[in-house]
């Protein structure tokens, strides 16, 4: 088969390596991909949104599949135009329709389709500048703190948490004033839950679906989970906390009433779905969908998928996922990003990384990378993700650091504490 793989960081860097393995593949083509993915596939100058293009190069290369990685080709309705086109009718899409991609590109969207199926979540309340004042109602309804999301896409930052109920509420006055564009003309308020969180991935046809090892994502630039939100600094998998019941209740709460909910409702859905879980009590409940992998939590977990990833894909694209298994490494695993300083802010970019070529026991996967005369520079915040897998967290966390240390690019940042938070509440995991 030929593919072709959307989305230039980490998670594809990641996708593209475990595709690359597969007895089924012919070639691999990564639109627009990074200095990783040049190493096991072919790298093609095409946005990865630039669907006119993606469809002349899919022609002329005979593109079978389109594995699409980031979210924006999705929400831009990449599968509905690869599937209404009579001429690329046949190059079957991994990801949802455009319909699906709403889980994600409209928090409402996701809300309203969790109370038509029961599925756990926070209570809520959608508010446009006209019911500004059922807004301002809500909140007072609510406890501290509160939680205030643009409805729309807003590069991870359309979510603020406020502690008080005035500031609440001259918040809310200036999301739906716009600042976050288009994407808090509406804004959902909710109540806060409080827990850990954990990130689930699943992976459906539509009918059935298989669940990946669950990770837990570092979010905050800082140690400690302080400072300014990211992509995500790190992450490992499995998590305690995600244990055999709980997980029982993830399946039977969310994820059969997700897939069934979509298949009920006719919306085409074949391709990852992501929960973002927060584990209240004993109880799961759904933060939010992504109608995708997660970054960093992808370079964690493809790497403990056994099964061959292509063919579970051929499964996802012929409603046959069910008739294949999904077998999963019992050891454990972890990604640590390398930044750029200054990112999440400002930073600079071009410079040279030296030591790739000395790491051993780890795998390297760019994300903000380029080959530029021969050797390899940086070329956006997050770098890379340094992932291990040990028999437990802590040996896994040890090859990473140590092979962090060999690659050398300046003003390198990481975060030296992840993973951390589990071992001192449950040890040697
Ligand atoms: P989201 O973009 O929806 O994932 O939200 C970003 C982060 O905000 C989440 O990872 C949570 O840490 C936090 N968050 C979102 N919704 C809630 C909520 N209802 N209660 C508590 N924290 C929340
Ligand atoms: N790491 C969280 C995300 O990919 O959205």
């Amino acid at each position: 088969m030929n593919l072709l793989l959307l989305g230039s960081g980490g998670r594809e860097h990641a996708l593209a390596w475990k595709l690359s393995e597969s007895p089924l593949l012919n070639r691999l083509y990564i639109a627009p991909g990074n200095a990783g993915t040049a190493a096991v596939g072919t790298n093609v100058p095409i946005g990865a949104t630039d669907f006119d293009a993606l469809k002349t190069f899919s022609l002329d290369h005979g593109i079978d599949m389109i594995v699409v990685g980031p979210e924006a080709p999705l929400v831009e309705g990449v599968y509905d135009f690869f599937h209404g086109d009579e001429e690329t009718r046949h190059i079957r899409v991994i990801g949802p329709s455009k319909e699906g991609a709403m889980l994600e590109g409209s928090k409402d969207f996701a809300k309203n389709f969790m109370v038509r199926h029961q599925i756990p979540t926070a209570r809520f309340l959608t508010v446009s500048s006209e019911t500004i004042e059922e807004g301002y109602a809500f909140i007072d309804s609510l406890p501290s703190p509160y939680v205030l999301k643009a409805d729309g896409l807003a590069a991870g930052k359309g979510v603020l948490i406020v502690d008080d109920a005035d500031n609440a509420k001259r918040q809310l006055g200036e999301m739906l004033d716009g600042q976050f564009g288009e994407a808090s003309r509406r804004v959902v308020i909710e109540e806060f839950l409080s827990g850990v969180e954990c990130s689930v991935f699943v992976l459906t046809d539509g009918k059935s679906y298989k669940i990946l090892p669950v990770a837990k994502d570092y979010k905050r630039i800082g140690e400690g989970d302080s400072g300014l939100n990211t992509g995500g600094m790190g992450a490992v998998s499995p998590v305690p906390f995600a244990d055999a019941d709980f997980m029982e209740k993830v399946r039977t709460r969310i994820v059969e009433p997700t897939v069934n909910g979509l298949r009920e409702e006719g919306i085409p859905y074949k391709g990852f779905i992501f929960l973002g879980l927060i584990k209240v009590g004993e109880d799961p409940k759904v933060i939010e969908y992504n109608a995708r992998m997660g970054d960093p939590e992808t370079q964690a977990v493809i790497p403990l998928v056994q099964s061959d990833l292509l063919d579970l894909m051929v499964g996802v694209a012929t409603e046959t996922l069910g008739e294949r298994s999904l077998v999963i490494d019992s050891r454990h695993a972890v990604a640590v990003v390398m930044a750029s300083g200054g990112y999440p802010g400002s930073y600079e970019t071009g410079k040279p990384i030296d030591g790739l070529g000395e790491v051993s026991e780890s795998l390297v996967f760019h994300a903000g990378t380029k080959e530029v005369d021969g050797g390899v520079v940086t070329s956006g915040g997050r770098v890379l993700a340094v992932t291990s897998l040990g028999a437990t967290m802590g040996e896994a966390l040890e090859a990473s650091y140590r092979n962090i240390e060999k690659i050398r690019f300046e003003k390198r940042y990481f975060r030296r504490d992840i993973g951390k938070d589990i071992k001192e509440a449950y040890g040697t995991y």
